[in-house]
């Protein structure tokens, strides 16, 4: 059972603010002062600020009067308020099977747990220090981080003025050109650094914000807080992409065509990478890296690039029997779509809902577009990769600059283990569908694609979606394949995106605000 013992009484107001140390007017003692002068920190600077005096009780902020004395006061208070875990036992034998909540403790004083006494000296820099108590700005959302350069002075990165930015600094009127010319080297470090490794596959993809707006209350099925009730919206973010090209290879090539969503959930985000194309080529993650170099171009002259026209791709799809299903789906109109806007989109795996109960449910996503699904023919698509390689890029911005915002429906199949039991395939086996004669779509949402990124990298380039990406209500099912996407996204993508901070990239920040204990790594913007 959870133990939570009461928390003490706070010296608190509605704010909060004013459970801080409050200023301490000694005279003599200040080394540092709030906005009117009042001085905020200890009486002594030789006392230690890490520890508080070993017993209880010895010290008090009342005796000694100041905040630093407040703040042993308060986390002494905090490790006396929980002496032992009494969550342990919880954690052994079957009452491991049903997780309790955890103890929780409030501090009685925020100077327990905040970092340093100086906070409450502001500056242009460090604002007034005063954090919102509980909250993450990194989950605010992306106009924390938009700039508005205009009708302002060009500086370095640092904000210094920039006097000239058409010359290099020379001594004397032809040179040498000095090293010391700090602006030539930062604009010419930064212009070497700018590229990123490109996905591994689908590197080739646009992407666009909208929302997810569910028709019914699905709770019956899952707790996933975005089907909690009609109406609801939840913002997405969704990436449709080409599999095989590089970075700038043709839009309208024969290939599959990814079709990734993120949510952005008030309980988590949620990514839901699917295909346009309801199954896959194998059935166990183990042959997937054999798939991408039999399909990826050749390795001693790179050829061919976005296509599937060559013997590596064809030895490995004639040894693999289980692939003929994908095959007649990639050799169809299907891989060769008209728009992103009139595309479905298939989430491949079969997944699990889970309510509130614990009672689960398997699951099929689909997403279908609700301009139809309309396809090119060979010869236009051939023509179109010459004449505009940008054709599905620029469809996709041009319709919702227009106002013609792409819409997609949201369907499940949803069906029970004892159904799948009598099926005559495999529901683990992502080389087969789930014929919609034994289990009808369900439309449950819709989503509208209603706003364009503002900055094709900063947004597109280095959002991450992930399969392991899952929120309460949702959960994976057995499926080898799925299993070894769970492992591969975040992998690669700390590679990709120079280290494991990325899920601070704003693009990639839940709206929740995330709290634990993790820290440091590359490029760590927290504090
Ligand atoms: C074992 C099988 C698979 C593995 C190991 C795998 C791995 C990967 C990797 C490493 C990326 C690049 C991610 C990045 O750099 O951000 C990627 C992208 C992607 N994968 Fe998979 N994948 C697999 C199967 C599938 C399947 C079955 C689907 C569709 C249901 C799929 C859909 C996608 C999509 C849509 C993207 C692009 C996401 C974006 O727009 O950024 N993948 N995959």
């Amino acid at each position: 059972m959870t133990t939570r013992k009461k928390s003490r009484s706070t010296r608190s107001t509605k704010d909060g603010l004013k459970n801080r140390p409050g200023p301490n007017r000694t005279a003599g003692n200040r080394i540092g002062s709030d906005d009117s002068g009042n001085a905020t920190v200890s009486k002594s600077s030789s006392r230690s600020t890490v520890s508080g005096p070993a017993h209880r009780g010895e010290s008090s902020a009342e005796s000694a009067g100041d905040a630093l004395a407040a703040k042993f006061d308060s986390t002494q208070k905090l490790a006396a308020d929980m002496p032992y875990n009494a969550n342990k036992a919880l954690e052994h034998g079957e009452l491991s099977m049903q997780p309790q909540e955890g103890q929780r403790i409030t501090a009685s004083d925020p100077s327990a747990t905040g970092s340093t006494l100086t906070e409450t000296n502001p500056s242009n820099k460090t604002g007034a220090g005063k954090p919102q108590l509980g909250t993450n700005p990194s989950s605010l959302p992306l106009d924390r981080v938009r700039v508005d350069s205009s009708g302002q002075t060009l500086t370095t990165n640092q904000g210094v003025p920039v006097a000239d930015n058409q010359n290099s600094l020379k001594a004397g009127y032809r040179g040498p050109v000095l090293l010391q010319d700090f602006i030539l080297r930062e604009k010419i470090t930064h212009f070497d650094h700018e590229r990123i490794p490109e996905r591994i596959v689908h590197a080739r993809g646009s992407a666009a914000h909208g929302f997810f707006e569910c028709y019914d209350s699905l709770k019956k099925y899952t707790a996933a807080s975005l089907f909690a009730e009609a109406g609801k919206r939840t913002p997405v973010f969704v990436r449709f992409s080409t599999v095989i090209g590089e970075r700038g290879s043709a839009d309208t090539v024969r290939d599959v065509r990814g079709f990734a969503v993120k949510f952005y959930t008030d309980q988590g985000n949620w990514d839901l990478v699917g295909n346009n194309i309801p199954v896959f080529f194998i059935q166990d993650a183990m042959k997937f890296p054999d798939l991408v170099h039999a399909a990826k171009p050749e390795p001693h002259f790179a050829v061919p690039q976005a296509s599937t026209a060559h013997d590596t791709f064809w030895d490995f799809i004639s040894l693999m029997p289980e692939s003929t299903h994908m095959m007649l789906w990639v050799m169809s109109d299907r891989a060769i779509p008209r728009s992103f806007r009139m595309m479905q989109g298939f989430g491949v795996h079969t997944f699990r809902l889970v309510n509130d109960d614990g009672d689960s449910r398997f699951v099929k996503f689909h997403w279908n577009p609700m301009a139809g699904t309309h396809s090119l023919d060979w010869d236009e698509a051939v023509k179109i990769s010459g004449a505009d390689a940008d054709f599905h890029r620029r469809d996709l911005w041009e319709a919702i600059e227009s106002g013609a915002y792409p819409e997609y429906e949201f369907g499940m199949q949803i069906f029970t283990e004892e159904q799948a039991e009598k099926f005559s395939f495999d529901v683990l086996d992502a080389t087969k569908i789930v014929p919609e004669e034994l289990v009808p779509v369900t439309p449950v949402g819709k989503m509208v694609l209603n706003r364009n990124p503002d900055n094709f990298f900063a947004e597109t380039e280095q959002v991450a979606f992930c399969a392991a990406h899952i929120v309460p209500g949702l959960d994976f099912s057995n499926d080898p394949l799925l299993a070894g996407r769970i492992h591969s996204y975040q992998d690669t993508q700390i590679s990709r995106l120079g280290g494991p901070n990325f899920h601070e990239i704003p693009i990639n920040a839940p709206v929740a605000p995330p709290h634990n204990n993790q820290r440091d790594g590359m490029h760590r913007q927290a504090i």
